[in-house]
């Protein structure tokens, strides 16, 4: 199938990618002349296992291409995929700005019947405005698809290659024949095509982001019970993920969601259900438990050491990113640890493996003046006063227990992934705090 691709962003450059190692024609467009030139020059702007090699492949192969021309993009294709930026506006609703600018222009381009796809998250309700949007400067036939991705950043390729399922929003029957087809060769092995009308597709991808988000802090709540009450939340993680209707995944406590989905969906979903008349009071309650939840390592600190008062204090930190395998920092709780960290007179040491470059970018300038950056983890261990984990990186998962020892001015760790083993840590004489488990060695 011909087909165009409007962003070149992290979901535009994935999808695109994707659908021309199944064979397709794509044609990849984007008015940044730079990000175009790079990509042509063979450059992937973002950081995701699996993509170089099958980009390299379909740029080979001539099935990848990359224009700023968006009318030679469209001209032949018959599927025009929207992943354009929707960033939260100022009321915190997502900004359709570009979404609907391109719209009115692929108006006044198409001649012939296109089916266009909002691939974007976007509000209930933006595939009605995007059709009245490109109507209104053609007669040509078209139809509007809402078709939202649940790619996982460091795994999208994986996902996209191999969905669990895909949601199709649309009322004409022509739309869903063509999407089903483009997409029949992803779910080979059976996983659902899913095919409905466009709010409900709109909604399935708030519903879906909302729903994990609470996951998660369903059990950072039972993480800190356990706290008081001397349980351990991993046990309860066990106990409770076996039932099948509640699932084994994403019931990890630590300190919090973060990234770019999962907060502003919350809060684009609370937002939409107030606009119509609706209290969300659980995702009132998400939101909240989170903001605090991210921050409550540094309450632990300030326990152990019985003051709020850190100056004199080197702190080690490990993972700077929201979550392993990304250099994404957006919403990641290291952003505002280190901030709370360097306002109480702390000095920091911080190692990611991906994201200092991005996290440099983000922070605060107080703290890019109290904080050392390393290359490596073991710098971030030499004479500081303790650790703090931050970010799941595998490679945190395993330093002997020598290195913490040999380096560090007093072996103390406040985990906020719960990384190590409780009883290994008793065989130690580290001190570990991790989060909704006992306290090892304090
Ligand atoms: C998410 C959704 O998974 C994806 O379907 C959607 O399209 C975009 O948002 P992503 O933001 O890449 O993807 O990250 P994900 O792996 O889902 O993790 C989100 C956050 O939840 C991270 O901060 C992670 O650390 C946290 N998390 C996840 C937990 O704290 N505990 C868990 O058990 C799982």
């Amino acid at each position: 199938m011909n087909i165009a691709v409007v962003g070149t962003g992290y979901v535009g450059l994935v999808s695109g990618t994707c659908f021309a190692d199944s064979g397709n024609d794509i044609t990849c467009v984007d008015i940044d002349e730079n990000k175009v030139k790079q990509l042509r020059d063979g450059e992937i702007p973002i950081y995701e296992p699996g993509l170089k090699t099958i980009f390299d492949r379909s740029i080979r192969e001539g099935r990848l291409r990359f224009t700023t021309d968006l009318e030679e993009a469209v001209k032949d294709a018959e599927i025009i995929f929207l992943c354009l930026p929707t960033p939260p506006g100022a009321d915190g609703q997502a900004d359709l700005s570009a979404v609907l600018k391109v719209a009115g222009q692929l108006g006044k381009m198409i001649t012939d019947y296109k089916v266009i796809v909002n691939k974007s998250t976007v509000p209930v309700g933006t595939a009605d405005r995007v059709r009245e949007a490109v109507a209104e400067n053609t007669d040509a036939e078209f139809d509007v698809v809402s078709n939202p991705e649940f790619l996982r950043e460091g795994a999208a390729v994986e996902d996209f290659m191999k969905p669990e399922r895909v949601v199709i929003g649309t009322s004409s029957e022509r739309a869903a024949e063509l999407m089903t087809t483009l997409y029949e060769p992803f779910v080979r092995s059976g996983n659902p095509i899913i095919v409905m009308d466009e709010r409900s597709s709109e909604l399935t991808k708030y519903a879906a982001n909302a729903m994990l988000a609470t996951k998660i802090t369903f059990m950072n709540e039972i993480a800190n019970i356990c706290e008081k009450v001397g349980a351990n939340v991993d046990n309860i993680r066990r106990g409770i993920g076996t039932d099948s209707r509640i699932g084994k995944r994403f019931l990890f406590a630590g300190i919090g969601y973060g990234g770019s989905c999962f907060p502003k969906d919350v809060q684009a979903i609370h937002y939409t259900a107030g606009q119509n008349g609706y209290d969300f009071k659980i995702l009132d309650s998400v939101m909240k438990v989170n903001e605090k939840q991210k921050v409550s390592i540094v309450k632990k600190m300030e326990d152990y050491y019985g003051t709020s008062d850190f100056s004199g204090k080197t702190f080690g930190i490990w993972g700077l990113s929201f979550k392993p395998e990304t250099d994404d920092i957006r919403e990641a709780p290291a952003l505002y640890i280190a901030e709370e960290l360097v306002e109480r007179g702390a000095k920091l040491i911080a190692y990611d493996p991906e994201a200092i470059e991005t996290f440099k970018k983000a922070t605060t300038k107080e703290v890019l003046d109290n904080t050392t950056f390393v290359l490596n983890q073991q710098d971030a261990l030499v004479d500081v006063d303790a650790l703090v984990i931050c970010t799941e990186w595998n490679e945190f998962r395993r330093p002997t227990i020598d290195r913490f020892q040999d380096h560090m001015k007093k072996a103390v760790i406040f985990d906020g992934r719960n990384l190590y083993d409780l009883n290994r840590a008793k065989k130690s004489n580290i001190t570990y705090i991790s989060v909704g488990r006992p306290s090892i060695n304090v």
